[in-house]
């Protein structure tokens, strides 16, 4: 059995932190959150791949390679025109096994697979989609069941008033090959307002199990934010890259950090990060590998990616920062979402 990861979504609501980049890579705790999935996934016995790729596939194909690096093998279903998400899955048909999983790259979650399978091979049906609850499903997939978990309706995106539950699609699925016969190939095909809907139609076995642990779909700058906050204040127990100096203060190797620096908890600091004297960091802050910051800075609740500056005496509130951001001297900056042009290097 092998896993589809759906990674070829334009991320708008990500800009312009996707402008130049997929949205799966996108650093969570100063690394692509792909990377994080596809660690998971080999950890949960998975070890072939394929990632359904559209916009900048090259990022993702030079990052990954061939996933010789993580253990894997990865190759790459790509997209000429935005085929959707059961067009995406169609157009992998070919390296697709006879039973696979497929994947929403966005969705920043403890992967447990084992009681995914064990309620698929339980009821035998065509597709089983992972479930949580969340408070307003309005801005997700939600479902309808019956006690057995069969799926009665799938209503992608409705008003709050006509949601039929709280229970949503997680966006990971349990798929049989045969299911892809009902989806058209060579056009744009969503299969939570096409693929779903008429599966359920066709009395095709469509399940739903409820999945547990942390969930988040990272799509929004407010959830990104909210990732690593839930991160930091170990909501979310994803490993923290570096070492915990004191409570809640995890620095990287190499770091450089002048006298009279503050951390103010919860922070994580990445590899080779430079920082200047009597500035103050956090809380709420996560600082890239080989950022440089410079003296009596200020930064709170701010994400940086790797290699950004920060010159003397700046003030960030609030901020997201892309790779290679240069802040210049006494900029004060509150809620500033900025990124450039900069190819990503594995
Ligand atoms: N390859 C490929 N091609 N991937 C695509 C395409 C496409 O044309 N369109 C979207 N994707 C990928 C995105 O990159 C993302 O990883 C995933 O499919 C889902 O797309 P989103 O754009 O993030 O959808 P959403 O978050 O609004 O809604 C989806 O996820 C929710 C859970 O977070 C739906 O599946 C909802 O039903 C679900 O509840
Ligand atoms: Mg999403």
């Amino acid at each position: 059995m092998n896993a589809l990861v759906l990674a070829g979504g334009l991320g708008t609501r990500l800009r312009p932190l996707t402008e130049n980049l997929p949205k799966p890579m996108a650093l969570v705790a100063n690394r692509p959150w792909l990377e994080h999935l596809i660690v998971q996934l080999k950890k949960q016995g998975i070890r072939h791949l394929v990632i359904a790729v559209k916009h900048y596939p090259e990022i993702i194909q030079n990052y990954f390679g061939n996933g010789e690096k993580w253990g894997v093998t990865i190759r790459y279903a790509i997209e000429k025109s935005l085929l959707g998400t059961a067009g995406a899955i169609k157009n992998a048909e070919p390296f697709l096994d006879e039973r696979f999983i497929v994947l929403n790259a966005d969705i920043v979650h403890e992967l447990e697979l084992a009681p995914l399978l064990a309620f698929h091979n339980q009821h035998g049906g065509g597709v089983t989609i992972g479930l949580t609850e969340v408070d307003d499903p309005s801005h997700y997939g939600v479902v309808e069941q019956d006690e057995q978990g069969r799926i009665l309706r799938f209503v992608e995106k409705p008003r709050p008033e006509e949601a039929p539950s709280r229970l949503i699609n997680a966006g990971i699925y349990v798929m049989e090959k045969q299911m892809l016969q009902y989806i058209p190939a060579g056009r744009e095909v969503s299969i939570e307002r096409e693929t779903f809907p008429l599966l359920i139609e066709k009395g095709a076995g469509i399940y739903g199990k409820v999945i547990s642990g942390y969930w988040m779909d990272m799509g929004t700058k407010e959830r990104y934010r909210r990732i690593h906050w839930d991160l930091l204040n170990r909501v979310y127990p994803l490993p923290l890259l570096g070492q915990q100096n004191e409570k809640g203060i995890w620095i990287g190797k190499n770091c450089e950090i002048q006298p009279g620096v503050m951390f103010v908890p919860p922070v994580l600091i990445g590899d080779n990060v430079k920082i200047g004297e009597r500035s103050v960091i956090g809380p709420y802050c996560v600082i890239g590998n080989d950022c440089v910051i410079g003296k009596q800075v200020r930064c709170t609740e701010t994400i940086m990616w790797d290699r950004c500056l920060a010159h003397n005496g700046v003030v960030l509130n609030n901020c997201i920062f892309g790779y290679g951001l240069e802040i210049g001297s006494k900029h004060i900056l509150h809620e500033a979402v900025m990124s450039r042009v900069e190819v990503l290097q594995a």
